[in-house]
């Protein structure tokens, strides 16, 4: 049976690309992970990629911080195409994807935010929730267009905000519910890519 053939691309830690690794280790997601891509070198992302033997780029882009340049995006896209694959995962990716990346893979790329989109586009969403006060948090699946979260929304996952929450314990909080959504919204969309 043919598997999901998965890019991922992350800046940070990558406790996302690990519960999808964990996901397809235990038979949960029928996919491989056929190349991680990352915008910094100490990123953990690439350490977890090395140490399950998945082949890495490192996105080279000295000229801008939240965006890349149209030369480097192209080189991520070409890697993205040789690798072969049938879906872009963002993980963690703290930039904006433009085209040519978006052009080469249209409606084949998705993101994880940290709230219950539309609300709390941006960074550091679990603070803006604090800040608002509201009582519920969460974290949504979306296809990724080319605003800052906003592109057509897959799936939520709701977590209570406690009295006593903090940015980190509430980030933590959604990161769990983050950990369980990802690979289950991968599974189903390998489902439909593969029927
Ligand atoms: C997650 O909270 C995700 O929602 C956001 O960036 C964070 C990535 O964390 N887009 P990690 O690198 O997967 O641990």
């Amino acid at each position: 049976m043919k598997r999901l053939q998965l890019a991922v691309i992350g800046s940070g830690k990558g406790s996302n690309f690990a519960s999808i690794l964990q996901a397809i280790g235990s038979g949960q997601l029928a996919a491989d992970v056929r190349l991680v891509a990352a915008d910094k070198p100490d990123a953990g992302i690439l350490d977890l990629a090395r140490s399950a033997g998945v082949e890495t780029h490192l996105i080279d882009e000295p000229r801008f911080k939240t965006k890349l340049s149209p030369g480097t995006e192209a080189i991520l896209a070409e890697r993205m195409r040789a690798a072969d694959v049938d879906l872009i995962v963002l993980a963690g990716y703290m930039r904006v994807v433009k085209s040519p990346l978006l052009d080469a893979f249209p409606k084949r790329i998705i993101n994880i935010h940290p709230s219950l989109l539309p609300a709390f586009r941006g960074l550091t969403a679990w603070q803006q929730a604090l800040d608002a006060g509201v009582k519920e948090a969460g974290c949504t699946v979306h296809w990724v267009d080319a605003g800052v979260d906003t592109g057509e929304l897959l799936a939520q996952s709701y977590v209570p905000v406690l009295p006593d929450d903090t940015a980190a314990s509430l980030h933590a909080r959604i990161q769990v519910a983050e950990h369980a959504l990802y690979p289950r919204i991968l599974q189903t969309l390998a489902e439909e890519w593969v029927s």
